[in-house]
């Protein structure tokens, strides 16, 4: 039996994102969990759901780029921490150590295994938020990522983030094949 349950998002867990851009010539880090994917060949479009209320968005609309980094779950703290406080009110530059790549305007995170620079190819408004839909222009891996030159997700270890506990995790077992598994079906 199945209760109806409200119209809760049930689209839990995902990865949790660091976003880095560049406000009034300022760094400024969010932590942004919302994040989508629109396709995934070609050119890849992603994208952020930004509260209105937040002070990154200026930078985004400004510089029209921004970074997504993905890290581990021994920077939970630094992680959440970016999440409590505003760049309206605290610098927020120095919390990672970040370098500038093909879009000059983009931090990318050291310390994070994997990070993409975007460049801002639309807004999608909405009453509260402004969904920035961003096209991937470069992928950075840490070494300590890839096994033989190919994402190891176990090594990225990423953190998960779960809205409806409010709580982080990690990632689990492998469970099967994609496009393979299913070919064991029998009806
Ligand atoms: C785990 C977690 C996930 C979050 N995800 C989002 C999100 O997807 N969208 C959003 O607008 N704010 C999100 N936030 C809130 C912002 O990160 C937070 O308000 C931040 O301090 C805003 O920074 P800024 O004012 O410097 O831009 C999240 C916070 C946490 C802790």
């Amino acid at each position: 039996m199945k209760q109806k349950i409200g119209n809760m998002n049930v689209l839990y867990p995902m990865p949790v994102t660091i976003v880095g851009a560049t406000v009034d010539n300022k760094v400024n880090f969010i932590n942004i969990a919302h994040v989508g994917i629109f396709n995934a060949v070609r050119n890849h479009l992603i994208s952020i759901g930004l509260n209105k209320v937040h002070y990154t968005n200026a930078g985004i609309k400004q510089n029209k780029t921004f970074s997504v980094n993905l890290l581990s779950q021994k920077d939970v703290v630094a992680v959440d921490y970016i999440g409590l406080v505003s760049g309206k009110k605290v610098d927020k530059s120095s919390v990672f150590e970040h370098y500038f790549g093909e879009l000059k305007t983009a931090p990318i995170i050291t310390q994070a295994p994997l990070s993409m620079e975007c460049r801002l190819k639309d807004i999608y408004d909405t009453e509260l938020h402004e969904v920035f839909i961003g096209e991937i222009v470069a992928t950075y891996a840490d070494d300590s990522a890839l096994n033989n030159g190919k994402i190891d997700i176990k090594k990225v270890d990423p953190l998960l983030f779960d809205m409806n506990s409010v709580k982080y995790y990690r990632l689990g077992d492998v469970v099967g094949d994609c496009w393979s598994i299913g070919k064991n079906y029998k009806s």
